[in-house]
Protein backbone atom coordinates (compact mmCIF):
# COMPACT_ATOMS: atom_id res chain seq x y z
CA UNK A 1 0.00 0.00 0.00
CA UNK A 2 1.39 3.82 -0.57
CA UNK A 3 2.29 5.65 1.86
CA UNK A 4 -0.61 8.47 0.82
CA UNK A 5 -3.47 5.72 0.93
CA UNK A 6 -2.35 4.99 4.77
CA UNK A 7 -2.22 8.25 5.24
CA UNK A 8 -5.78 9.24 4.27
CA UNK A 9 -6.94 6.73 6.69
CA UNK A 10 -4.95 8.44 9.56
CA UNK A 11 -6.69 11.84 9.06
CA UNK A 12 -10.01 9.67 8.81
CA UNK A 13 -9.13 8.02 12.07
CA UNK A 14 -8.53 11.95 13.75
CA UNK A 15 -12.09 12.65 12.97
CA UNK A 16 -12.76 10.36 15.49
CA UNK A 17 -10.43 11.31 18.59
CA UNK A 18 -12.31 12.10 21.74
CA UNK A 19 -10.40 14.94 22.97
CA UNK A 20 -12.61 16.91 24.93
CA UNK A 21 -9.64 17.76 27.37
CA UNK A 22 -6.61 18.88 25.32
CA UNK A 23 -8.58 19.66 21.92
CA UNK A 24 -5.35 17.75 20.55
CA UNK A 25 -7.06 15.16 17.60
CA UNK A 26 -4.90 12.57 16.53
CA UNK A 27 -5.21 9.61 13.97
CA UNK A 28 -3.27 6.27 13.27
CA UNK A 29 -3.55 3.67 10.54
CA UNK A 30 -1.63 0.48 11.12
CA UNK A 31 -0.98 -1.66 8.11
CA UNK A 32 -0.77 -5.35 8.69
CA UNK A 33 1.63 -7.89 6.83
CA UNK A 34 -1.69 -9.40 4.88
CA UNK A 35 -2.61 -5.91 3.68
CA UNK A 36 -5.32 -5.56 6.78
CA UNK A 37 -5.36 -1.32 7.82
CA UNK A 38 -6.68 -0.69 11.23
CA UNK A 39 -7.59 2.49 12.37
CA UNK A 40 -7.25 4.46 15.64
CA UNK A 41 -8.25 7.55 17.36
CA UNK A 42 -7.27 9.10 21.02
CA UNK A 43 -9.26 8.62 23.71
CA UNK A 44 -9.52 10.73 26.71
CA UNK A 45 -10.77 10.94 29.70
CA UNK A 46 -11.56 12.84 32.85
CA UNK A 47 -8.96 11.20 35.05
CA UNK A 48 -6.47 12.27 32.10
CA UNK A 49 -4.24 8.99 32.95
CA UNK A 50 -6.63 6.26 31.08
CA UNK A 51 -5.99 8.36 28.17
CA UNK A 52 -5.08 6.38 25.20
CA UNK A 53 -3.10 7.53 21.86
CA UNK A 54 -4.52 7.00 18.71
CA UNK A 55 -1.54 4.72 17.81
CA UNK A 56 -2.16 2.26 20.92
CA UNK A 57 -5.84 2.05 20.04
CA UNK A 58 -4.93 1.12 16.06
CA UNK A 59 -2.44 -1.78 17.63
CA UNK A 60 -4.86 -3.15 20.33
CA UNK A 61 -7.67 -3.23 18.21
CA UNK A 62 -5.81 -5.36 15.42
CA UNK A 63 -4.01 -7.54 17.90
CA UNK A 64 -7.11 -8.25 19.59
CA UNK A 65 -7.87 -9.71 16.40
CA UNK A 66 -5.29 -11.84 15.93
CA UNK A 67 -2.61 -9.93 14.05
CA UNK A 68 0.68 -10.06 15.22
CA UNK A 69 2.74 -9.01 11.77
CA UNK A 70 2.97 -5.19 10.83
CA UNK A 71 4.44 -3.36 8.29
CA UNK A 72 3.52 0.48 8.85
CA UNK A 73 1.75 2.92 10.85
CA UNK A 74 0.87 6.62 9.43
CA UNK A 75 0.11 9.27 12.47
CA UNK A 76 -1.88 12.51 11.96
CA UNK A 77 -2.95 15.13 14.71
CA UNK A 78 -2.54 18.71 15.71
CA UNK A 79 -4.72 21.16 18.16
CA UNK A 80 -8.39 21.29 17.11
CA UNK A 81 -7.42 18.64 14.26
CA UNK A 82 -4.70 20.77 11.95
CA UNK A 83 -1.92 19.45 11.01
CA UNK A 84 1.01 21.33 11.82
CA UNK A 85 4.30 19.52 11.63
CA UNK A 86 5.00 15.95 11.81
CA UNK A 87 3.68 13.70 14.18
CA UNK A 88 5.97 12.10 16.59
CA UNK A 89 4.61 9.05 18.59
CA UNK A 90 5.01 9.16 22.28
CA UNK A 91 7.51 7.47 23.84
CA UNK A 92 4.70 4.77 25.01
CA UNK A 93 3.38 4.13 21.76
CA UNK A 94 7.30 3.30 20.49
CA UNK A 95 7.67 0.98 23.33
CA UNK A 96 3.99 -0.84 21.73
CA UNK A 97 5.59 -0.50 18.54
CA UNK A 98 8.66 -2.23 19.84
CA UNK A 99 6.59 -5.13 21.52
CA UNK A 100 5.41 -6.34 17.64
CA UNK A 101 7.40 -4.78 15.53
CA UNK A 102 11.32 -5.34 13.74
CA UNK A 103 13.37 -2.44 13.36
CA UNK A 104 12.47 -2.21 9.90
CA UNK A 105 8.68 -0.95 10.71
CA UNK A 106 7.88 2.11 9.51
CA UNK A 107 6.25 5.39 10.98
CA UNK A 108 5.05 8.01 8.82
CA UNK A 109 4.50 11.01 10.39
CA UNK A 110 2.23 13.36 8.87
CA UNK A 111 2.99 16.90 8.53
CA UNK A 112 1.59 20.01 6.72
CA UNK A 113 2.69 19.38 3.60
CA UNK A 114 3.09 15.45 3.16
CA UNK A 115 5.49 12.90 5.84
CA UNK A 116 8.45 12.19 7.47
CA UNK A 117 9.24 8.55 7.23
CA UNK A 118 11.18 6.49 10.06
CA UNK A 119 12.27 3.29 10.93
CA UNK A 120 11.73 2.19 14.38
CA UNK A 121 14.64 1.56 15.20
CA UNK A 122 15.36 4.98 14.36
CA UNK A 123 12.80 6.63 16.43
CA UNK A 124 13.26 3.95 19.34
CA UNK A 125 17.34 3.19 19.86
CA UNK A 126 18.95 1.04 22.70
CA UNK A 127 15.04 0.04 23.02
CA UNK A 128 14.11 -2.62 25.54
CA UNK A 129 13.35 -5.73 22.85
CA UNK A 130 10.84 -8.26 24.13
CA UNK A 131 12.87 -10.84 21.84
CA UNK A 132 16.66 -9.92 23.09
CA UNK A 133 15.12 -9.24 26.57
CA UNK A 134 12.39 -11.03 27.45
CA UNK A 135 12.88 -14.21 24.91
CA UNK A 136 9.83 -13.92 22.95
N1 LIG B 1 -1.51 11.49 21.68
C1 LIG B 1 -1.65 10.47 20.78
O1 LIG B 1 -2.77 10.08 20.44
N2 LIG B 1 -0.53 9.89 20.29
C2 LIG B 1 0.74 10.23 20.65
O2 LIG B 1 1.69 9.59 20.22
C3 LIG B 1 0.96 11.39 21.53
C4 LIG B 1 -0.25 12.00 22.13
C5 LIG B 1 -2.73 12.11 22.24
C6 LIG B 1 -2.96 11.83 23.71
C7 LIG B 1 -3.79 13.01 24.14
O3 LIG B 1 -5.15 12.71 23.91
C8 LIG B 1 -3.36 14.13 23.19
O4 LIG B 1 -2.66 13.51 22.13
C9 LIG B 1 -2.47 15.17 23.83
O5 LIG B 1 -1.38 14.59 24.43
Amino acid sequence: MIPEKLIELAKDAMTRAYAPYSGYKVGAALLCADGTVYQGCNIENASFSPTVCAERTAFFKAVYDGHRDFVAIAVCGGKDGIITGPFPPCGVCRQVMREFCGDDFVIYMVDAEGYEAATLAQILPYSFDPKKHMGQ
